[in-house]
């Protein structure tokens, strides 16, 4: 099976943690376009869905789905995304897609994450990155100099604008020996809106499209 293919297995599968009736949250990227796809095309009656970006937005929109805003709903039942790495322990690196503030802010938000992702993302530790970076536009340089002086190398995503306003900094090279800690001091840096590091809000459940067909990796309590 191609990337895609397994994606779109992972997707799907995400279906089975999808109960009529509730309020959903829908994150953004290749793999979550599957399973709007999925959701769309399953007629499972969900009540509605908070979108993590404006392209999930317009897309769900596309099937009918209402979108809710979270401030209206104050949680989602469950909150389907995918990641760029997922770790054992199932803390993740997000924001490949650059919608990493309002994912996380939705995760933050949900009883239950299930991250869908194919067997590539899959990794023993969250390694040195890349790790996307939310910056306000005024902070850009005094936050590339801080994350420099962390002993990381942030590149200025091109002709990126977030659906928030602001930039994003992929910054290869940083230790992420403690993914929490570092979590923390990332969004301690003034200007740094969110970073791409869910360690303390890891997923519950990722399901994996590999070669043998979907694993469903459940995370361990702590
Ligand atoms: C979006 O900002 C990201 O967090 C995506 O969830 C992540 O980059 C995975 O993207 P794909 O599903 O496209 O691989």
């Amino acid at each position: 099976m191609t990337q895609d293919e397994l994606k779109r297995a992972a997707a799907e599968a995400a279906l089975e943690h999808i109960e009529a009736g509730r309020i959903i949250g829908v994150g953004t990227g290749s793999t979550t376009r599957y399973f709007i796809d999925a959701l769309g095309r399953s007629g499972v009656g969900i009540k509605g869905a908070v979108a993590s970006s404006e392209a999930t937005a317009e897309r769900l929109r596309e099937y009918g789905v209402p979108v809710v805003e979270l401030n209206m709903v104050g949680e989602v039942a469950v909150y389907v995304d995918g990641a760029d790495k997922a770790d054992p322990q199932l803390r993740l690196i997000k924001g490949g897609g650059g919608a990493l503030t309002r994912e996380k802010i939705v995760a933050g938000a949900s009883r239950r994450f299930v991250c869908i992702v194919d067997e590539s993302k899959l990794v023993d530790n969250l390694g040195t990155g890349p790790v996307p970076v939310e910056v306000i536009p005024m902070a850009r340089e005094y936050a590339k100099g801080v994350l420099i002086e962390m002993g990381g190398k942030p590149i200025l995503r091109e002709g990126v604008t977030t659906d928030n306003g602001n930039l994003i900094l992929d910054v290869q090279g940083l230790a992420i020996s403690d993914p929490a800690e570092l979590e923390g001091a990332l969004d301690h840096i003034p200007g740094v809106v969110c970073n791409g590091l869910f360690a303390r809000r890891p997923a519950d459940v990722l399901l994996v499209g590999t070669q043998d067909g979907v694993k469903k990796i459940d995370r361990m309590p702590t």
